[in-house]
């Protein structure tokens, strides 16, 4: 089946097309028109801005990932949609145009969960991936790990207790006065550092759960820095970068290493934007090889927000038998689990 996918819960407005199918997993269109340029003004993500953005943009990439597919909406079986979690105002511009399409075309409409998405984006490279496995997902507003154990059937057996991974590494970026957004900026960075330079305290609690604390580690990395000001001493920025990243990836490396043991599992999978993180690839790639279990990126293209990912995790919902109704409304917060049918 073909379907038409719509995502605009933060600072991209996407639209893919994707095939799917027993053993079909393909994606004909992924357009992403990008805010950032919006935002960097800023320094951040500003909510209203990017809702206005979204109601300019929605139409023409919806446009234009039909055009790329070869399709019309007559080809579509179904319009999904991004429902869930995000900034309110971002997530009811894709709601209500995905409800005004399916309406209008008799289309059955798909409500789903951002972070189930990011995890299914690993669907669309990995042919041979399927449930049940153990998810790190790491973005700009999430820091957790999921155990799936179906297409449909999440448990978040760890969390971020504040900010989320993303979150640390843009205002991190933001005090060291790189451009927003910072992770990438600083994933260059801190490859021309030394990762040894600087302790900084860990951000896995160290209380035998699964969660974490990226506030405590952001904290040090400002108090660092302002020191560092204060004083007149000359710090390397790089080295700054390359300590902070290498806490925070052994941070993760050390949760991930217990959550196995908890939930033993042979494969893991990432998902998230900061998935894209090549120090982070890297401990990952050396700690599975270590644990002996699988690992699985998403292509880099696929780690941010995109519509592509949407598309397929809403294949797997409607085998479940979700459909949404035309009262679907869009949610600022929702948990990974708890998703009840809406008719
Ligand atoms: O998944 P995503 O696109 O949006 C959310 O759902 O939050 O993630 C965006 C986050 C931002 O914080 C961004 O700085 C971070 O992913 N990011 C990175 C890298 N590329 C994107 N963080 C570290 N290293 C990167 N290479
Ligand atoms: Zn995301």
């Amino acid at each position: 089946m073909n379907i038409l996918s719509i995502e605009s819960s933060c600072d991209e407005t996407s639209a893919a097309v994707v095939e799917m199918g027993e053993g079909v997993c393909r994606i004909r269109s992924n357009i992403i028109a990008s805010q950032i340029a919006v935002h960097a003004l800023y320094g951040g993500v500003v909510p209203e801005i990017a809702s206005r953005a979204h109601t300019e943009a929605i139409s023409h990439v919806t446009d234009e990932a039909l055009a790329v597919a070869g399709m019309t909406m007559q080809d579509v079986d179904a319009v999904a949609v991004t429902a869930r979690p995000g900034l309110i105002g971002a997530l009811l511009v894709g709601v209500s145009f995905a409800k005004g399409l399916a309406y209008t075309y008799h289309k059955p409409l798909i409500d789903v969960h951002h972070i189930r998405g990011h995890i299914a984006a690993n669907y669309a490279v990995h042919p041979h991936l399927a449930p049940p496995f153990l998810a790190l997902v790491v973005s700009g507003g999430h820091t957790s790990i999921v155990r799936v154990k179906d297409y449909t059937d999440f448990e978040t057996v760890g969390r971020t207790r504040d900010d989320a991974a993303g979150e640390a590494f843009d205002k991190v970026a933001r005090v060291m006065g790189l451009p927003y957004p910072g992770g990438a900026e600083m994933d260059r960075l801190a490859s021309e550092g030394n990762p040894d330079a600087v302790k900084f305290p860990s951000a896995a609690l160290a209380d035998g759960s699964l969660d974490f604390s990226f506030s405590g580690l952001k904290t040090a990395v400002m108090n660092y820095l302002h020191h560092a000001e204060q004083v007149g001493e000359t710090i390397s920025r790089a080295d700054v970068a390359a300590s902070f990243t290498k806490t925070l990836c052994d941070s993760i490396v050390k949760k991930l290493d217990l959550a196995l043991r908890r939930y033993p599992s042979r494969r893991l999978v990432v998902a998230g934007g900061v998935s894209a993180n090549s120090h982070l690839r890297a401990a990952l790639e050396q700690f599975a090889a270590k644990r002996k279990v699988s690992l699985c990126c998403p292509p880099r293209d696929l780690c941010g927000d995109n519509a592509a990912m949407i598309g397929i995790q809403a294949y797997h919902e409607y085998r479940a038998g979700r459909r949404a109704g035309l009262s679907l409304n869009a949610e600022a917060t929702a948990e990974v689990r708890a998703e009840e049918t809406q008719q």
